[in-house]
């Protein structure tokens, strides 16, 4: 399978080292052969058509920073220009997720459904603002567009509520969707003020280059249109949701909470409306985890209340998402 991949930060390296730590088993176990043949950062690409050498690649972005010092050519195609020129069968999406305009990723999913290749993106940015439209222009073309990554990271939270629940009627979820949030108000319960709470977190690499991302609620936000859009077949965007960050949680509150044997968590809610914010549950909620931990409880008609828990980001963890999607469309196509 011939790969473009866009953006070669965390996720993307994590994603290349698994192919090359797992290459004999995935074509053993799944006679996946994944072959990257662009791969695209914010400084330059590299391309080779009958596809890249992978160690090569992270050696050359491990010592330059950039992918473009790759091979000694002056060519240094843009992702655009690699989806228009390349003959390749997916694209995997992982630049950074932005609420604004979702670009460049918006672009680059677009241009290549309309050249038929299947899309994966772990970038929740074109999907929180275009869910409904994107869907339309995958059947359009015929292609598939995978996402398992954008919610939960690397806990299959969207596997598990479309397929592991089919033939239920899901009527309200909940969940905690952002680690950074949670792991900030884990460490305010434990005594930490909001300011410290925030530094700590920045210390250890889990806020957003944007922290108002996390701060305000727009990475759960995202993920909540995403969830109501695939599971609950509501075409919702962003604008959609009625969203409070953490920014205004005291350490009164929290205190409080603490005293009625509940803690204050960014909850991400579909229950007639779609809500994120800021709510005391019980510590006995099996929805109420530290640290940065993800959950989401689904309540369905007919068999209860299921929690999932689970880590909700990191390179490696993302990565595994993404070989997820890429051997779902492998299955798919081999059974067309
Ligand atoms: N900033 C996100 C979080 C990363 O803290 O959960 C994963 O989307």
């Amino acid at each position: 399978m011939r790969i473009i991949l866009c953006g070669f930060g965390v996720v993307g390296q994590s994603l290349v080292k698994l192919f090359v730590s797992r290459s004999e088993d995935i074509y053993a176990k799944y006679g996946l052969k994944p072959r990257v043949i662009g791969v695209f950062d914010s400084k330059g690409s590299a391309v080779d058509s009958s596809g890249l050498d992978l160690e090569k690649l992270i050696e050359v972005k491990k010592k330059f920073q950039t992918v473009k010092k790759y091979a000694n050519t002056k060519n240094n195609m843009s992702g655009i220009e690699m989806i228009e020129s390349l003959d390749a069968d997916i694209l995997i999406e992982t630049t950074a997720s932005n609420y604004k305009d979702a670009e460049p990723g918006m672009t680059h999913i677009t241009n290549a459904m309309k050249h038929k290749m299947h899309v994966i993106s772990v970038n929740k940015g074109p999907l929180a603002l275009a869910f409904p439209s994107l869907m339309e222009l995958a059947i359009y073309n015929q292609v598939m567009f995978k996402f398992s990554g954008t919610v939960g990271g690397g806990t299959p939270i969207l596997d598990y509520a479309k397929n592991s629940l089919k033939g239920e009627r899901i009527t309200s979820f909940a969940g905690i969707l952002n680690g950074t949030t949670n792991y900030i108000l884990t460490n305010m319960a434990n005594g930490l003020s909001f300011d410290a709470a925030l530094k700590d977190a920045k210390d250890k690499g889990y806020v957003e280059a944007d922290e108002s991302l996390d701060l305000d609620g727009l990475d759960a936000a995202a993920k909540l249109v995403i969830l109501a859009n695939w599971i609950m077949d509501m075409k919702v965007t962003m604008p959609d949701i009625n969203c409070t960050g953490i920014r205004k949680v005291t350490t009164e509150d929290i205190k409080k909470a603490t005293k009625n044997k509940c803690a204050v968590k960014l909850i991400a809610s579909c229950n007639r409306e779609l809500t994120v914010a800021p709510k005391e549950i019980s510590i006995d909620d099996p929805l109420c985890v530290n640290g940065t931990l993800n959950a989401i409880a689904f309540t369905s008609e007919h068999s209860g209340t299921q929690t999932i828990i689970g880590r909700g980001a990191g390179g490696m963890e993302t990565a595994s998402s993404i070989l997820r999607d890429l051997l779902d469309i492998r299955q798919e196509i081999s059974r067309t």
